[in-house]
């Protein structure tokens, strides 16, 4: 049998028509692309989480001569909010790329950072929604992990 998965998210035309919290929440993204360690990509990554007190805590992409070691923006961003604030929630996380012309740009999350977010939402049992920022200065918002990872792997242990 076929069946059809389908996905909902909102599209903004602009920062400017975000919720004054979620553009403040992308602003603070924008601001950590200048801490981004990028000598090997040049391509900066900025992500910045809102927790339930309304603290922000800002990731950037932290790069490795061995590659594999390096950290995307919203990994970097997730393991310090949790770290720094265990019992917080995330409400949010906002993140924006900048190209190596310096021109502001996607980072879709990759496959792991998707990953971590949902381990995440599982852990404080509530959606984190998504905010990427589009070539061209449009916004997708998506309400939660399972939007942009469908099929999630879950285990009991
Ligand atoms: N990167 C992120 O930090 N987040 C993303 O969503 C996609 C990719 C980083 C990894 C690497 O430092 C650089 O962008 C180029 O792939």
């Amino acid at each position: 049998m076929e069946k059809t998965l389908t996905i909902s998210y909102r599209e903004y035309e602009s920062m400017a028509e975000l919720p004054e919290e979620d553009r403040n929440l992308m602003q603070h993204a924008l601001g950590a692309t200048e801490s981004a360690y990028v000598p090997y990509s040049h391509f900066r990554v900025g992500a910045a989480i809102r927790l339930g007190d309304g603290t922000i805590v800002e990731g950037s992409n932290q790069e490795n001569l061995a590659y594999p070691s390096g950290l995307c923006a919203e990994r970097t961003a997730m393991f310090a909010a949790s770290a720094r604030y265990p019992e917080a929630a995330m409400e949010a996380l906002a993140v924006v790329g900048v190209n190596p012309k310096g021109e502001l740009t996607e980072a879709a999350p990759c496959g792991a950072c998707r990953q971590v977010m949902a381990e995440y939402e599982g852990r404080q049992g509530r959606k984190m929604r998504i905010l990427t920022y589009l070539e061209g200065g449009k916004i997708r918002v998506f309400d939660g992990v399972e939007c942009l990872l469908p099929f999630i792997f879950q285990a009991e242990f």
